[in-house]
This record gives structure tokens, sequence and C-alpha cells, in this order.
């Protein structure tokens, strides 16, 4: 079989196990999805008090951002205890619970593991700070003399992704100052050794820890980072900083031994029935990001692509054809995403002119460039029509069925993001994208939880509850609903023939069986081809799609 063409893996009844090929994966930031206990603080409890919603809602699977024991110093990106819960979360009772009510109803779950760095209250990094250097509980991070003839200077010139140098000096018991550590995130996110074989066998515990329990799948943190190439003397940082070589060369990303660790997490995943599955979180150049999606890898890889385009139809499209031919080289299915909770979300980023420097715009509340709310929410809606017609799997981030805005005039007292810290208070972060969920028009922090919330909800986020939205046939929530159910029903292989449209700003596509998505970028309506309307993001009159717009049509009639 050439290589382009996409390797379909035949269902197999018995091990369902291609779930993941096609799936709608909703992700759950647990602390601002749903609060039981009235702390502000959204629990385990919450995400299982809601399973009805996201089962009516009808998404495949649930990745849980972290719920584990964290000091929050990354908003739970900074693990303490990779084989637990969070007290203010919930307890393994409640997680099973929820693996327990998810399965019950058909629901998938998915969890997060963050295999590039600890917390710095993890148990190793504490007895790792207890003991000598050279010790073997350094030698499961990265410590290094500093340089210099007092070694006051850096053991390189490495940078955090969150500003500021990658290394933190230690100041020894006795007052005096010690080694450095390593920590490409916070300084409370120490780097694992991945050289050392303890690390590995940990992590392949704390993955069959998570299985065990149920778990059908893993989503990996910082995927391509693992690997590091920490011989002496280190080496220095490339000098474009974001391009990353396509050879590999990098001495802390996408390194091609990454790839051994991912085969022992393979065969770990292949000890169960059906095999877990998993999603890199990997930043590498374009053309590499598919060998994190081998079967003998990780089995899929997020691409941020169509996150990263701006509303257009030719970027839409070449997106779509590369990331499509890219995973058929290694026979997996493509990821897409629109929002998460590192990002902007779409229905705002959509409203903006395109090439708007978010963090800029963040840094004036969002009142320095004109924010057309509407057409960001008109755009969203379009967009995730879109997406959701495409062969491969689908990400969706808590809120977005909703049509939620990004929170931009946090008050600086409020923010928790570390990049605020980090930066100097030079970028906002990423907080206004995790602001807690409004499940009801009334009442405290909009239905979330019965007290106030951790983050505060802006005023008039009434409209954008689920109770108002609910049965509104031009909601939002429901055209998801309506999305997600036909998807379901028209799914089919995974691939896809454009149709010509004739306009340059117009995109059509159909899927095997006869379902076509149509979608306008541009604001001027498009004269629909003959076939059934099945779902639609903007009311179709006489058979014309408005500007920025999607619809589905089937050829045959609707039963
Ligand atoms: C990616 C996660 O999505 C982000 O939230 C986190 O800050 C970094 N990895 C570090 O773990
Ligand atoms: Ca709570």
């Amino acid at each position: 079989m050439p290589s382009s063409e996409p390797v379909l893996l035949a269902p197999d009844p018995k091990t369902d196990a291609t779930w993941w090929r096609q799936a709608v994966v909703y992700q759950v930031y647990p602390r601002s999805f749903a609060d039981t206990n009235g702390d502000g603080v959204g629990d385990i409890p919450g995400v299982t008090s809601r399973i009805g919603y996201l089962a009516e809602l009808g998404v495949d699977a649930i990745w849980l951002s972290p719920f584990y024991p964290s000091a929050l110093a990354d908003g739970g990106y900074d693990v303490d205890d990779y084989r637990d819960v969070a007290p203010e979360l919930g307890t393994l009772t409640d997680f099973d619970a929820l693996v327990g009510a998810a399965h019950a109803v058909g629901i998938k779950i998915v969890v997060d593991i963050v295999p590039n760095h600890t917390s710095d209250r993890h148990v190793w990094f504490r007895e790792a700070l207890a003991s000598a250097p050279g010790s073997a509980a350094r030698n499961r991070y990265v410590f290094r003399d500093g340089q210099g003839p007092d070694g006051s200077l850096p053991p390189s010139d490495w940078t955090s992704h969150f500003g500021g140098p990658a290394w933190t000096r230690l100041v020894d018991a006795d007052g005096t100052p010690g080694q450095w550590y390593l920590h490409l995130f916070a300084p409370e996110q120490p780097d694992l050794n991945w050289d050392n074989p303890e690390v590995h066998e940990e992590f392949k515990t704390t993955l069959r820890f998570w299985a065990d329990r149920g778990v059908d799948g893993y989503r990996v943190d910082v995927a391509h980072a693992l690997a590091k190439d920490l011989s002496e003397p280190l080496r220095s940082k490339p000098e474009t900083p974001g391009v990353l070589p396509t050879d590999g060369s990098d001495p802390l990303f996408d390194r091609d031994a990454v790839h051994e660790i991912y085969a022992e997490w393979r065969a770990v995943f292949e000890e169960y029935d059906p095999p877990r599955t998993a999603v890199a979180e990997a930043f590498s150049a374009p053309e590499r990001r598919a060998l994190y999606a081998r079967p003998t890898g990780l089995g899929q890889a997020f691409n941020f692509d169509l996150l990263k385009a701006d509303f257009d139809a030719t970027e839409f499209r070449e997106v779509v054809e590369f990331c499509l031919a890219q995973a058929a080289t290694v026979g997996s299915s493509s990821t897409w995403v629109l929002s998460n909770h590192d990002v902007v979300r779409h229905a705002t980023r959509y409203g903006l002119p395109a090439g708007t420097d978010l963090d800029a715009w963040l840094m004036t509340d969002g009142r320095g460039t004109v924010l057309d709310e509407a057409q960001g929410l008109r755009r969203a809606r379009a967009a995730v029509m879109f997406m959701l017609a495409l062969p491969g799997s689908a990400y969706l981030y808590q809120g977005e069925e909703l049509g939620l805005p990004e929170v931009a005039d946090l008050a600086a007292e409020v923010l928790q993001d570390p990049i605020w810290l980090r930066t100097l208070h030079t970028k906002k972060g990423r907080d206004g994208s995790r602001v807690p969920l409004p499940w009801t028009a009334e009442g405290e922090s909009y239905g979330f939880g019965s007290g106030s919330s951790w983050l505060p909800q802006p005023a008039g986020w009434s409209d954008a509850a689920v109770d108002r939205q609910v049965g509104d046939d031009a909601s939002t929530l429901e055209l998801y609903r309506s999305a997600l159910r036909t998807r379901r029903a028209l799914q089919t292989e995974e691939t896809l023939d454009w149709v010509e449209t004739g306009r340059p700003d117009v995109v059509h596509f159909v899927r095997p069986g006869g379902w076509h998505c149509v979608t306008t970028f541009g604001t001027e309506p498009y004269a629909l081809p003959a076939g059934v309307v099945r779902v639609a993001s903007a009311p179709v009159v006489d058979g014309q799609l408005p500007g920025e717009a999607s619809a589905w049509l089937t050829d045959w009639p609707q039963d």
C-alpha cells in the first residue's frame, strides 16, 4: 500500500481497539468544571455529576487535565504524586466512581501524564535536595555545578518556557549556594533525568496504575522533551528559538531517543485489552510529528495547526491536507484542536483582526483592539463544524460548546498562571481560558458550585449558561449536540474528497457515503449544492449559506 494512503485498522468489536481513531474527546479542566462541595474549586465528583450532560452532548471520551496532588505552581502540571487524587478534588474512590459512571454510558476516560518534570514537592525531589551532589537521588533529576570560579553562573544558556533561565541554584542547608537544577518550565517543576532507568520504571508503574483502574488512554504532556542530550559540555540552545531542526539534533527537544521511551510505553499499553491509547503533546518540526503517532509509539499526536491558523479558507484547507497526509504516513488518524487550556479561546481569537498579538491584547484587558464578539462566535460555530466533519479525532475544550469567550480582563490580583510572574508581569498567561463554567443563569457562581469560584466569572455570563442554552435551537450548545449526534450517524472511512466551489473563500469537502461539509470563510453567502441540510451553523434560507458559516448536507433523504 503506498504510504500516502490511510491505513485503516479493521474494527474489532471484541476489543474495540480503534475507538480513538475518530473519537470526539472532551477536555475537562477539573478545577474549573463543576464544584460539588462549595469550596470554589471544581472536583472529581463534579465531573461525575455531569456525566449525563456529557453523554447528551455526545462525546466519546473525556480527557482530564491533571487532578493529582499539586501546589498548583502550574495549574496542576506540577505533580506531587502521580498515583493519587488531590485531596481538594476528591479521592481515588471518587475517581473510580467517575470511571464507572463514564463507562456506564460508553464514555472513555483519558488521563494526563506529565513525564518531563515532577513538582518540587514530589518525594523524589525532596530526597534529591536532602542528598549530596552525585547521589542516586540527585541522578533522577538534572543537577549540575554552576559555571565560573564560584559556580555562580548557570550550567548552560537554556531558558524556561515560562521566561527566565531554565536553571535554579540551590541554597544548601548551611546557607551556602549549591548545585543548580534544570526546569524547562517553572522552578517548581524540576525536569526528570530520562537517562536514568529508575525514571522509566516509575512511569511504567504509573501507566499501569491508571490502566488497572480502567483508564482507557493517556495524554502525554511535553512528549517531545524527555530525551535530552545531557552530555558534557552541555550544548548551547539553538540560535533560532521556536524553530526545531528536522534531523532531531536539538539538545533538548524532539530527539530521536525519545521514541525509545514510547516504544517501552507501547509494550505497557499492549498488556491491556483493548490496548490503552495515547496522544502526544509534542512540538516538533511538523514533518516529525507523525513519529510520535506511530503504532509502535504513542499512536496519535496532537497537531495545533488548525488552532494556529487564521479563519481563512486557504489556510484551513492546507492544514487539513498536510495533517491527513502526515498521519497517514504512519497509519494513524489526525487530531484536530481549536482550543485548550493553554490558548485564548477561539470564539475570541476569531473576533480579533488576523495577526493580533494575543499576549499584548490580553495586557490591555481586552480593550486594546476592538473585539467583534458576534463575528468571533459566528466563525467559531462555522469552524467547529468544519473540524467535526474531518476524518480523525476532534478534541473539544470544556466551555467551547457554550461559545465561551476568553475572559480577558481578569485583575492582576487573581492571576495564577506562572507566566504572569515569570515574565515579570509582561504577559498575563492562560487563566482567561480557565474560568469556571456557567451551568445556570442564576445563582452563586452561575451554578459552578454553591459558593464563589477560584477565578472570578465575568458579569453577564448568564446568557452562556447551560440551562439558558438547552432547548434553544439557535444556541451554540444545541449546535454542538446536533453536530455530534449527526457526526456519529454519518461517521465513515477516514478519507475526504475536495469539491470545487469556484470561490476561493468557500471550502467544500465530502466524506464517503455522501456527507458534505461546506464552509464560507468570507462574508458573502453561497448557494449550497443540492442535498439535505442536516446541520448548519447559521440559518440556511432559500438554499443560501450565509457568510462565515458551515453546513452539512447529505445526498440521501433524511429519515
Ligand atoms: C503543557 C500543558 O498543557 C501546560 O498547561 C503546561 O504548562 C506545560 N505543558 C508544562 O507541563
Ligand atoms: Ca470543590
